[in-house]
């Protein structure tokens, strides 16, 4: 029989907190009571939207959102929503109220302004753990492209479309890879920097709990740009489901010849490792990280030689943050003009950012670079919950204080270096 619904379920660690599992096996037994198991595909999926309105539930092809939802309000949906063909709207979540993925999902349905997704394209909308998924949304056709490319050619774009490191320092992506390539070495690395041990930020762990294979894809392209035929992506170690969703891509990846040896035929033979961080604050540092993969204790590294040169066992290795990486298929199918249309002219592209503190809607969105602070937490935090805003910290224990004094600084590389400021993670 075809499936004609299919229904995600959010189950990012606050859901789960919150019974989204006990949601999946209540679903199970009513769609088998109104006999649509064949009918009704059932999908546990990622972090789908603001964490007040989880667990969400959202069911295709009318892509309504439901939230939050109980046990107790399943068989309802089931037999209004599923067998009558009935949208229970009591039961939707409150998307003006909500921001982040759930606005984007609803943009599409055309009712919302659009927030520029990107990074998180895939999050909540795709079933992390399963490739097929991946695949159908875009999935893997960069690489396709990339290798179409020459190594130069494919530098040149990553250069072209501005992209600035995503995890705090800004260093533009496509120099860097340029440095690793034009280093001469009979072995290279590409190292995915996963440790996100900044206080409160969380933005990394939401893409590689619910696209883990666009990191893949990307560090197969950046392994094929600057000739690298190995990898690690160091996760921070309390990321749990995220270093089972990993795992679970790289096996499926290799299954489907996305990894190994000659990829699509070509010069490209890639693996991949997944090592769990070693829980130090420290070891986010690119080279405390490289020391803690050796084995070593995570200490820093003088610098020069940088790891460009001097890497990964002396060897020359690549390290992007992982919101760096998600950019890169993206940039790659849409190309450099489309990317330098989002953002700032010196800080393209959007951003994701972790909302934590006294703010009515606290949650992950992603916006374009140069929004405002005071946008923020206007439009995206709906306000301060009491009194007027003092100050905002960016990126955990290295960003900055923020004063109330430049709550109209737009919020990019560029702008925030010229007051003295640093945007941080
Ligand atoms: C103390 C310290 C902690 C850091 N922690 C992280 C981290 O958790 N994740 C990260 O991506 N970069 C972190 N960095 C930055 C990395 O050293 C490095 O610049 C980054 O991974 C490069 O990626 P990008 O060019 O894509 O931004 C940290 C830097 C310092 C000095």
């Amino acid at each position: 029989m075809t499936v004609r619904s299919m229904i995600l379920i959010s189950n990012d660690p606050e859901s789960r907190i919150r019974g989204s599992e006990k949601l999946f096996s209540e679903f199970q037994q009513q769609l088998a009571h109104y006999d649509l198991a064949d009918e009704v595909s059932l999908t546990l999926a990622t972090d789908l939207g603001s964490s007040y309105a989880s667990p969400l539930v959202i069911v295709y092809p009318e892509a309504v959102i439901y939230g939050p939802i109980t046990v107790a309000d399943v068989p309802y949906i089931v037999k209004e929503h599923l067998y009558k063909g009935r949208i229970v709207d009591e039961k939707r979540a409150p998307v003006h109220e909500l921001s982040g993925k759930v606005a984007w999902l609803s943009a599409r349905e055309g009712t919302l302004p659009a927030e520029n997704r990107v990074v998180l394209k895939n999050v909540g909308v795709i079933d992390a753990e399963d490739i097929e998924d991946y695949i159908a949304n875009e999935g893997y056709q960069a690489l396709g492209m990339a290798l179409e490319m020459s190594p130069d050619e494919l530098i040149d774009l990553i250069k072209a479309s501005g992209l600035l490191g995503r995890g705090g320092a800004g260093f533009p992506a496509g120099l860097k890879w340029s440095f690793v390539k034009n280093t001469d070495s009979d072995k290279k690395y590409v190292i995915c920097n996963a440790d996100e041990s900044e206080p409160g930020t969380f933005k990394d762990r939401v893409v590689l709990e619910g696209d883990p294979h666009a990191i893949l894809e990307a560090m197969l392209i950046s392994a094929y740009a600057v000739g690298a035929d190995e990898g690690y992506i160091y996760i921070r170690g309390e990321y749990q489901l995220a270093i089972e969703r990993m795992e679970t891509a790289i096996q499926q990846a290799e299954q489907y010849g996305f990894l190994g040896e000659n990829i699509f035929g070509s010069e490209l033979s890639f693996k991949v490792h997944v090592h769990a961080g070693a829980g130090a604050y420290i070891c986010g540092e690119e080279t405390a990280l490289i020391e803690s993969i050796e084995g070593k204790r995570g200490e820093p590294r003088n610098r020069p030689p940088y790891p460009t040169t001097f890497g990964l066992w002396g060897k020359p290795t690549l390290i992007n943050n992982v919101e760096t990486f998600a950019n890169i298929p993206p940039i790659i199918r849409n190309g450099s003009d489309w990317y330098r249309s989002l953002g700032t002219a010196s800080s393209p592209g959007t951003k994701v950012y972790t909302i934590l503190g006294n703010v009515n809607v606290t949650e992950l969105i992603e916006v374009p670079m140069g929004i405002t602070l005071r946008e923020v937490i206007t439009i995206y935090a709906k306000g301060m919950k009491s009194g007027s805003f003092k100050m905002a910290q960016t990126g955990g224990s290295s960003g900055s204080i923020i004063p109330a004094s430049l709550q109209d600084t737009p919020m990019d590389f560029d702008s925030y270096n010229k007051t003295g400021v640093s945007l941080g993670s």
